[in-house]
């Protein structure tokens, strides 16, 4: 696990080669979601981030476990990976599945998806790179339509972009299915 902090600075991507894509699951948790992506592209760089050490350990060992060669896993808050932790036009597609939704009010504040984070994005995507995001809080998943609406310009809708990835499902995604609760999906692609 590498632990990003503001006095490390700008963390460079490996070594490998010049075309690889590269994937970031923000916010991942126990990382069932990327360990399969892991899995499923072998020649591609899976990033995951979180928060929560003990949720990353989980990841790691699992990757470890099953050979997984491709994934790095970092330890940072999503706001300062996208504003300034990786690199420029770095990311081919980056996911943020069942991020936390801060139903109460006084707590709107917390959310990670606002018009602000919307406009930092597009500094790691590289163009044509997808936004892929995912919620069971309705309230939340309105806002955004509401907010991608406002920002033609930078984004449109690309739900072909996540087709290949529509059949695996996040902790949290099987939690709120296993309680009757749908997660809706929704995928953007950065305008060139
Ligand atoms: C509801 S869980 C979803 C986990 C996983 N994506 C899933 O769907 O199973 C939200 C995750 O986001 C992490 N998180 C919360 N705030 C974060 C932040 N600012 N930066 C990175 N991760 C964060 C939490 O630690 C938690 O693991």
């Amino acid at each position: 696990m590498d632990s990003l902090t503001n006095t490390w600075g700008i963390w460079e991507l490996p070594d490998g080669p010049a075309d690889r894509k590269v994937e970031l699951d923000m916010g991942c948790g126990k990382g069932r979601f990327t360990t399969t992506l892991a899995h499923r592209y072998p020649d591609r760089l899976v990033l995951c981030n979180d928060v929560m050490s003990d949720r990353l350990r989980i990841v790691e060992k699992r990757g470890i476990r099953e050979g997984l060669a491709n994934l790095r896993v970092l330890r940072a808050a999503s706001l300062a990976l996208v504003s300034y932790q990786l690199p420029p036009d770095s990311i081919d597609r980056m996911h943020l599945l069942c991020p936390d939704p801060w139903p109460k009010k006084h707590h709107l504040a917390r959310r990670l998806v606002c018009t602000d984070f919307l406009c930092r994005v597009p500094r790691i995507l590289k163009r044509g790179g997808v936004f892929h995001l995912s919620t069971d809080y309705v309230p939340y998943f309105e806002d955004w339509l509401r907010m991608f609406a406002q920002l033609p310009h930078l984004y449109e809708p690309f739900p072909e972009g996540v087709a290949d990835v529509a059949d695996i499902k996040t902790d949290f995604e099987l939690l709120w299915n296993s309680k009757g609760t749908p997660v809706q999906h929704i995928a953007f692609r950065l305008k060139g």
